[in-house]
């Protein structure tokens, strides 16, 4: 470990994120997790809490839970789904809407996502809608949703015309983080949760970056105090972005490094590939567009490439992901306006090339060479 500030075995740090309705905490800290029915029953009060979560979470930390807040004399209605993506659909959101309200969950409710990415965005989204919306609270347990899918107030769902089609944005009342929860999580989970993290200091943190790689093997290997740094320094960025710009109109547009190539990459590979590998990918190919194009300082895609290889992925396009089809997806990419891929690039590790909007268009040319140029040779 070196010696970023942390909230060590006691400190609770405290963030808000600045949203439409207001603002709302992120309380990050070792411990967290025993004092949540607390924080909870103290600042969301509720005449029943709905505890959701998927069924390995469920194992893992379910009774905890449930049990702190019955000893709190709370009311509780505890509903798990199955563990995974498929998971993120309408027919498991419309299942656990009709069990809360078989179970008698009314207007003056409130649920509490416990769990991953999944749960997040599935529980969040049964929260947005119950009786037009009652209130949130999130408990990120993956180091995915530590870093970032509890920060910004998205919920949704997948159908299948795509991920994340169906949803809206429901910001939580309160996100209870506690990084020790991340010790179950696999090494490679683990991994997936700092590809996030990279990104949050290639864009914004170059100091941040730094301290990521020197501690990637403890961060990896579950060590408290690393968790406890990593979550710390990137709950601080994303939830500075995401104040500044809730709706994605602006800045919040840079979280998207890594993923205009990600998410194509991440398609072309058939899912083949995990969000986390085919972002960690699209960083260092991105890093190098912006090489290629005089924008980013060289070297920038080496350093990168450096730090992914050191979290167990690849560097380079897998030579049965063809290149052209990962062109072929960019086009097809949410966030493309009028078919024409946009790219955050950076003016070098920490700091972001502003653009129009602080997004670039790429010529399709130079994306096809640069992806050609960095194919994995067997
Ligand atoms: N809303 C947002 O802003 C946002 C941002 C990024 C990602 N996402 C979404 O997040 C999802 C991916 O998140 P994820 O990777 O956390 O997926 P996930 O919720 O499926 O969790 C991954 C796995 O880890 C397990 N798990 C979770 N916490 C654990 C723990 N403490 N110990 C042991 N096992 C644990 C889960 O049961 C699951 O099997 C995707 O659906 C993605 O679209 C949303
Ligand atoms: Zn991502």
């Amino acid at each position: 470990m070196s010696d970023r500030p942390t909230g060590g075995s006691s400190g609770v740090r405290t963030f808000r994120v600045e949203c439409g309705e207001g603002s709302y905490p992120v309380h990050v800290g070792l411990g967290t997790f025993e004092a949540l029915p607390d924080l909870v029953t103290g600042s969301v009060p509720a005449h029943r809490y709905a505890v959701l979560c998927d069924d390995n979470v469920d194992r893992i930390l379910g009774a905890r839970l449930v049990d702190g807040l019955r000893g709190m004399a709370a009311e509780v209605i505890r509903l798990t789904f199955p563990a995974g993506e498929a998971s993120k659909n309408r027919h498991e959101w419309a299942r656990l809407t009709d069990s809360l309200l078989d179970a008698g969950l009314a207007r003056d409710g409130a649920v509490i996502a416990l769990g991953g990415g999944v749960t997040g965005d599935l529980a969040g989204f049964v929260a947005a809608t119950f009786m037009r919306g009652v209130p949130l609270v999130y408990v990120p347990t993956s180091l995915l949703a530590m870093v970032d899918a509890s920060i910004g107030g998205k919920t949704g769902l997948d159908t299948t015309h795509g991920k994340n089609l169906v949803g809206a944005f429901h910001p939580p009342r309160m996100v209870v983080t506690d990084p020790r929860l991340a010790v179950t999580l696999s090494r490679e989970q683990r991994a997936e949760g700092l590809v996030e993290a990279v990104k949050h200091g290639a864009i914004l943190d170059d100091g941040y970056l730094t301290h990521i790689e020197e501690n990637i093997e403890a961060t990896l290997g579950a060590d408290v105090d690393a968790l406890g740094a990593a979550v710390e320094g990137s709950v601080a960025i994303k939830t500075r972005v995401v104040s500044q710009d809730e709706r994605e109109q602006g800045l919040r547009s840079v979280l998207n490094f890594g993923h205009t190539l990600g998410h194509a990459i991440e398609a072309a590979s058939d899912f083949g590939l995990s969000h986390g590998a085919a972002v960690a990918l699209g960083m260092v190919l991105e890093a190098r567009l912006g090489e290629h194009l005089g924008v980013t300082e060289s070297g920038t895609g080496d350093r990168l490439a450096g730090i992914v290889r050191r979290l167990g992925m690849r560097d380079r396009l897998p030579e049965a992901v063809e290149p052209e089809a990962v062109v072929t997806f960019t086009g097809s990419d949410k966030k493309a306006r009028r078919g024409a891929p946009r790219y955050v690039l950076l003016e070098r590790l920490g700091a972001i090339a502003a653009g129009e909007g602080w997004v670039h268009p790429v010529p399709l040319d130079v994306v096809r060479t640069v992806l050609r140029e960095h194919v994995e040779a067997d």
